[in-house]
């Protein structure tokens, strides 16, 4: 018997073995639908695993020219990259090619469907509501199926094709009830909902007011949560009243929603003409912050849109209209922010909090504001842009 075939029928109870090993399948249900869906009937013939010596840092792996390989990757604790580029041309050799799909790494699977908290009670579980964001190939939808009922299960994804993949893999998998949605899961699905639970595999910069609408009262909200600054973080909120609030997490990244991507803009505003007209001044403050994950987390939620990053031997920040360089010795700004000030700044005032983590901080979302909070909802430490795809804008 090869490796393949013993994968394709022993694969799940495999994986679901592995998973419990690793702590993250507390629940005896969540093993058993990890040990009952075969995740390698949800994955194209054509993945990419990420390799940093490939070209574009992906490596392809195609199932006619190596099927052991491709099987081993569906039950191995790892992401299975399933579209780069949004489906675009394959531009592996050019620059880093952009994973823009994937079944997600199992073990974050698994703690997502732990932080949805369901009812242990089979009974109780089985009238669960759920909306999906990101079925991507549709996996995590079928475990989702085990746990709550296929009838129960709403999944929407963005890409058309990616979507027809899911349909497909479910109905042949024997999910026929679960309801898959070509379409923007920012803006939800009105006609199924309320939702006892929304869970987003992609990732937001805002959680879009949608969500809060289209969930049950006492209901939860779980998504990857990242901010221009720092791209990793999780947040799990409970709704009540038209408001929905909760602490951040777990350290996850994930792949941003569509609408939510926001580009750099250093590059683009880095010109010689802004070199020239730049405001130079000594270093003379710590930069340790801009290494620091808990730091950059915690600045980035006082500094939504400042990306920041590596160039050379130095560090940048930018925001869409202004530009800071700093190396050893020197800070230059250009544009009207001065914008390594407002990160010092920030950075001072989360050494002043102690240097919490991202447990420490919260989220509110209300339908005018999403506000940031320290160890609890009344100690508001910032506000972040609203964001209400549902609605025409003002
Ligand atoms: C990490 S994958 C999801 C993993 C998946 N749930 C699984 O079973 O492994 C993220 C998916 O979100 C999709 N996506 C991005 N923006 C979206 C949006 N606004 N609405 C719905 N899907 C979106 C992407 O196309 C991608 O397929």
């Amino acid at each position: 018997m090869t490796e393949a075939q013993k994968l394709s029928s022993h694969g799940p109870e495999y994986l679901a073995s592995l998973l419990a090993e690793q702590g993250v399948l507390a629940e005896p249900w969540l093993r058993a639908a990890f040990a009952r869906v075969r995740r390698h009937e949800f994955l194209p013939d054509r993945v990419w695993l990420d390799d940093d010596s490939a070209e574009g840092g992906y490596a392809l792996l195609e199932r006619s020219k190596n099927p052991d390989r491709w099987m081993q990757a569906a039950y191995e604790d790892e992401a299975v990259v399933t579209q780069l580029d949004d489906g675009g041309p394959e531009r592996l050799d050019s620059y880093w090619a952009t994973p823009t799909s994937s079944a997600s790494m199992p073990s974050t699977v698994a703690q997502m469907l732990t932080d949805i908290s369901l009812p242990a009670e089979p009974t109780a579980r089985h009238c669960t509501k759920i909306m999906e964001i990101g079925a991507a190939t549709g996996y995590n939808a079928a475990l989702l199926a085990e746990l709550v009922g296929p009838g129960n299960v709403t999944t929407i994804e963005i890409d058309p094709a990616l979507a027809s993949g899911a349909r497909k893999a479910l109905d042949a998998a024997g999910y026929e009830k679960v309801t898959v949605v070509t379409g923007d899961g920012e803006r939800g699905r009105a006609a199924g909902a309320p939702y006892d639970r929304i869970l987003s595999t992609a990732s937001v910069v805002a959680i879009p007011y949608t969500w809060v609408e289209q969930a049950t009262n006492g209901g939860l909200i779980v998504s990857p949560f990242e901010t221009a600054f720092y791209n990793t973080g999780m947040v799990r909120l409970t709704v009540q009243d038209g408001t929905a609030t909760g602490p951040f997490s777990r350290p996850l990244q994930f792949m941003r929603v569509r609408g939510q991507r926001t580009p750099a803009h250093f590059e683009a505003l880095f010109t010689d003409e802004a070199w020239e007209a730049r405001r130079t001044k000594p270093l003379d403050s710590d930069t340790s912050f801009l290494r620091d994950p808990a730091a950059e987390f915690a600045v980035g939620l006082m500094l939504p849109g400042v990306h920041h990053g590596q160039r050379g031997e130095g560090r940048w920040l930018s925001s869409d209209d202004s530009w800071a360089y700093v190396n050893d010795e020197n800070v230059f700004e250009w544009g009207p922010r001065d914008l390594f000030d407002e990160a010092t700044a920030a950075a001072d005032k989360w050494h002043e909090h102690g240097r919490p983590d991202m447990s420490r901080y919260g989220l509110t979302v209300t339908p005018t504001g999403q506000l940031v909070w320290l160890n609890h909802a009344d100690n508001i430490v910032g506000t972040l842009p609203t964001h209400n795809p549902g609605r025409p804008s003002a």
